[in-house]
């Protein structure tokens, strides 16, 4: 039953246009940083595009000492998995889970409590490559 569910979810993830999996770290760890949009409905401030709120559950980059720990550590996720350069096809399979991970966290758990973010529509392509950068770009805090 939980494998019938995790395929159907990984059947839906929409893979990067031009299999571009990696945007601009910084921007990532805004985003990573930003809770805005899922937690509350504030209308009276202007509308802003959602945040990811990742701290809310994971650490993440060093710098920040305040998070979540119903998931698991992300600190030196690239680097751990050996991702030195994300243009190697050796790493081609730790772009692709990461990717999946974000799109649609059931399939890979079919109870997983992490947000379906790009199958939810929480956040778009753009915003799902920069966070990708800073969980795997050999540039970023993450991976120092
Ligand atoms: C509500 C809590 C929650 C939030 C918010 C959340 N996650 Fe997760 N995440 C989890 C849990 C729990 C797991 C463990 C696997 C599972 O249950 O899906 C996980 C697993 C992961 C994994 C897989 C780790 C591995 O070693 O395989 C990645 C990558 C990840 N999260 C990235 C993120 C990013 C990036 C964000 C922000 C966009 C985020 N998560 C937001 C709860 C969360």
């Amino acid at each position: 039953m939980a494998r019938q569910i995790e395929a159907e979810a990984a059947a839906t993830v929409r893979w990067p246009a031009g299999g571009q999996y990696l945007g601009d770290w910084r921007e990532g760890e805004k985003l990573a940083q930003n809770g805005r949009g899922m937690t509350w409905t504030d209308t009276s401030a202007a509308p802003s595009a959602n945040g990811a709120q990742c701290y809310n559950c994971h650490q993440i980059s060093p710098a920040e000492v305040s998070f979540g720990t119903i998931g698991p550590s992300l600190y030196n996720y690239g680097k751990l998995r050996g991702v030195t350069n994300p243009a190697d096809p050796a790493s081609a399979a730790i772009l692709q889970y990461t990717w999946g991970k974000l799109w649609n966290s059931k399939a890979y758990a079919a109870c997983s409590n992490m947000p379906r973010f790009g199958h939810a529509k929480l956040l778009n392509e753009a915003q799902i490559q920069h966070l990708m950068a800073l969980l795997l770009d050999p540039k970023s805090p993450v991976n120092q």
